[in-house]
């Protein structure tokens, strides 16, 4: 005997990644133990000054009323950013709130999703939640886009670009042709794009089938307030906008954002010192041994070709280092590793230097 529905039943859900808990608070914020945390893909710097500001100034009369539903002042600087009016732009509870509104707005038992694999483990357990059918596509082993994505021509096609874990990137025109190709939307998850050399939002002038997925959580370093956003043609904003709940994004939240995006100069400072360590980290991977591809997200895949991936997690985990490991095929060979600040990064690669002089 069970309430839920039959889907929601079998459903496993999302497993977040390990988050350790904080110390007490210090000076008057939390501070956390001596853990590495570079399992979540967080970044490792502070926000922009303008958002602890903009924090600062929310006043009691924003928190006694309901906010913009829309999130106008976020929608107007996005709009400036990306050089598109503001009603291509809608604001969200993270990326994972755009993820599910577009599951419940175009999926359906007989309407599938198709995305290419492996890929971010949230699709498929949206695709149950939603209890639509999943047609997923090995990519091949050097991660381009698999061919019969096209031809599968699903209602909602989700091309995660960068893709995660495996960090690897499709060219813009690639993206173009298979927009060109499908009947159904595209949504492209650009949560991690902040961190490659190109990006597919100018797609949404050309395309009225194309969503944007973006997030503030990485490249803005805001994955505590949970915001994000979509670009689209005003079309399919309106109808997305149809299925969000009324104030999915708050004051606080939204203030924060704004600001945030707003301080461009900070966001490509802290891009390019991600990507440097991204370099740093890459390079002295491959030295002791690992098989690491170049990444175009704030995260690498490792793959480990003397050892099991599992032990040396296990072996992390011990002293306080979470990195990630996903047990299913094609990376359970492999550990996801978030790209630190440099002293996190010199402590994850010394504990593996002596992990792996321990296994011999
Ligand atoms: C591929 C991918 N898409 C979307 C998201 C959602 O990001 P958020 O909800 O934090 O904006 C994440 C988060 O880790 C992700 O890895």
């Amino acid at each position: 005997m069970t309430y839920f529905r039959q889907n929601i039943e079998k459903t496993v859900g999302y497993q977040p990644g390990f988050q350790p808990s904080f110390a007490k608070a210090t000076e008057g914020r939390p501070k956390e133990t001596d853990v590495v945390k570079l399992n979540t893909n967080e970044n490792p710097y502070p926000p922009s000054p303008a958002v602890m500001e903009a924090i600062r100034n929310i006043s009691e009369e924003q928190l006694r009323r309901y906010p913009d539903p829309l999130g106008n002042a976020f929608r107007k600087a996005a709009a400036e950013v990306f050089d598109v009016p503001s009603d291509y732009i809608m604001c969200c509870n993270g990326g994972d709130e755009l993820l599910k509104i577009a599951f419940c707005a175009f999926c359906s038992e007989n309407r599938p999703v198709a995305y290419p694999v492996p890929t971010y483990s949230l699709y498929p357990v949206l695709a149950n939640l939603q209890n639509c059918k999943t047609i997923e596509v090995p990519f091949d082993s050097e991660f381009n886009l698999p061919a019969k994505l096209a031809s599968a021509d699903a209602a909602l096609t989700i091309v995660c670009n960068p893709n995660a874990p495996t960090g690897s990137f499709v060219s813009v025109d690639e993206m173009k042709s298979l927009a060109d190709e499908l009947s159904g939307v595209l949504l492209i998850d650009e949560a991690y794009v902040d961190f490659a050399e190109d990006n597919c939002a100018a797609l949404v002038k050309d395309f009225d089938n194309v969503i944007i997925l973006r997030s503030m959580s990485k490249g803005y370093c805001l994955a505590g307030i949970r915001f994000g956003y979509a670009i689209a043609q005003p079309a399919l904003i309106a109808g997305l906008m149809k299925v969000k709940d009324s104030y999915n994004v708050d004051a606080v939240a939204t203030a924060a954002a704004t600001a945030a995006i707003r301080d461009q100069a900070y966001f490509r400072q802290n891009v390019k010192k991600v990507k440097d360590e991204r370099a740093r980290l890459t390079q002295q991977l491959r030295e002791l041994g690992f098989d690491v591809p170049d990444s175009s997200g704030n995260f690498v895949l490792a793959k480990c070709k003397n050892h099991k991936a599992s032990e040396i997690y296990e072996k992390l985990v011990e002293q306080k280092i979470y990195v990630r490991y996903f047990d299913y095929a094609s990376v359970n060979d492999k550990l996801r590793i978030t790209v630190g600040t440099s002293e996190q990064n010199d402590k994850l690669l010394l504990a593996l230097k002596e992990i792996l002089s321990e296994f011999g």
